[in-house]
């Protein structure tokens, strides 16, 4: 839905004033700036309206008043969309956390909770909600389901999709569907909301949603360790795995170069580890209850260095150390941001081909891209690799643009030959669309514009997210 001049963006804000009511609408620029940039400060545009409901009556009639003025929805529950000429909307006023069942566990919370604040109340009652990520103090719950957020903890709880029993959902036409079943176990057909999850807000607004929880790990051990290679490093995690019991929580992959980054961003780190190794891996093994996980970390390393699997490691030895050992894994996304825009990928491939498919991509990229750096890392465990390039310090704009062309361009073709995923878990958004559509079949577009048909006819929701339905998307 294109809106060709200010004159109807008036119109069209006058018109949502009168059915909405001023106190749901932000429609200066100054106001509305904020909801239309993405989380890497990348992409900006603008929107006729931001709208931010509080309750779920509110998302439905907002849905039904955009529907009747012909006016496109970008769903956002964080700042990670990006919005053009269109009515952003904003969950971030329903954030209520409407129940905490520890007898159950299992819980009830509206789209627009901060994730962290979600994961604290639940702490508080003694329980764990795992989805963790580095941006968790800023991400919202609905976000999170509607991208099937990954992270950290994966490996052990899986993704967000795992973590969900039910959701609350108003469609494209303004009804509300409540599916916030709590029930472990429910088989009556479809199971409707896997649909809504992952979907990134093209078959409707999730508002909000029932999870599962976990009893709180209170041991939780860390450690880093220094390993010759991320072969290495996938060896020691199958070994982890079946050496720990499952326990493992964290397994968290990390190239050299990712303590340069770090301090880049956070100066005051120090350097935890005194040698220099060519791999390194972050770990953590956690439990509750009668599991003794220190005497576990303590025999398993024992064991890795004897076979010289792994060369050194420190193993923190309160809270605070440990969160100084996660600062290096999560500074170094922002050392990366500070070096300017760069190239950022979200791979996965089977594990077992996992080290052979980063030292392929990372030899091309030596060969053909020699000026730039690679730096690949992250959940390994899962067969998931963020291999990104950064062009040399110093390039303009329209140069890193090229660097970030080619580099992308040679990785999808590296990936391509091991049949891997281009987003593991960071789903498709706008940025990727392209190199999404291009590798679909004619069966998998036919079952998606069928769905997104099914739900969304006028093609409203998110336009121009995961496929191109529309000229103008
Ligand atoms: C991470 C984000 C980029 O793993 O997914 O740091
Ligand atoms: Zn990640």
């Amino acid at each position: 839905m294109t809106i060709v001049s200010e004159h109807d963006i008036e119109e069209l804000r006058f018109s949502l004033k009168n059915r909405l009511g001023e106190a749901l609408l932000l429609t200066s620029q100054e106001d509305m700036l904020r909801y239309c940039r993405d989380w890497h400060g990348d992409v900006t545009s603008s929107a006729v309206a931001v709208i931010r409901p509080r309750s779920t009556k509110e998302v439905s009639d907002t849905v039904r008043a955009c529907a009747e003025l012909g006016l496109s929805i970008i769903p956002q529950g964080g700042n990670t969309g990006a919005p053009k000429r269109q009515v952003v909307l904003s969950l971030e006023r329903m954030n209520a956390i409407r129940t905490i069942d520890s007898d159950d566990f299992s819980a009830v919370v509206e789209a627009g909770c901060i994730l962290s604040e979600f994961k604290d109340a639940v702490q508080d009652k003694g329980m764990f909600f795992p989805l963790s990520l580095g941006a968790q103090g800023s991400c919202r719950i609905g976000g999170n389901v509607s991208t099937n957020a990954g992270g950290i903890n994966v490996l052990r709880y899986g993704m967000t999709r795992e973590l969900v029993l039910g959701l609350e959902v108003v469609l494209p036409d303004g009804t509300i569907w409540n599916g916030l079943s709590t029930l472990r176990k429910d088989n009556r057909g479809i199971d409707l909301k896997q649909l809504f999850i992952g979907a990134e807000g093209t078959l409707g607004i999730i508002t909000a949603v029932a999870v599962k929880l976990y009893p709180n790990p209170e041991h939780v051990e860390t450690a880093l360790l220094g390993l010759n290679s991320l072969d290495d490093a996938i060896k020691l995690y199958r070994r982890a795995r079946r050496e720990c019991c499952d326990l493992m929580s964290a397994f968290e992959f990390m190239p050299p170069v990712a303590f340069t980054l770090a301090i880049e961003a956070i100066p005051d780190l120090k350097m935890p580890i005194a040698g220099d190794y060519p791999a390194y891996v972050l770990m953590e093994i956690s439990g509750s209850g009668l599991v003794d996980t220190a005497d576990l970390m303590g025999r398993f390393l024992e064991g890795v260095m004897e076979d010289g699997l792994v060369l050194d490691g420190v193993i923190a030895s309160s809270r605070a150390q440990a969160q100084s050992l996660w600062l290096f894994r999560e500074g170094m996304n922002e050392g990366q941001a500070l070096r300017g825009s760069h190239m950022r990928t979200d791979i996965s491939v089977p594990l077992s081909k996992l080290a052979a498919f980063v030292a392929e991509a990372e030899a091309e990229l030596a060969e053909k891209l020699p000026e730039c750096l690679a730096v690949s890392y992250g959940h390994v465990g899962d067969g998931n690799v963020h291999l990104n390039v950064l062009p040399p310090n110093g390039s303009t704009p329209e140069e890193r643009d090229a660097f970030i062309y080619k580099s992308k361009t040679l990785v999808n073709e590296v990936l391509d030959r091991y049949v891997g995923s281009i987003s593991a878990e960071h789903g498709i958004g706008r940025l990727k669309r392209s190199d999404f559509e291009s590798r679909l079949s004619d069966v998998q577009r036919r079952m998606i514009t069928g769905l997104k048909n099914a739900f969304d006819p006028d093609l409203r929701m998110n336009p121009g997210c995961q496929i191109s339905l529309q000229p103008d998307s």
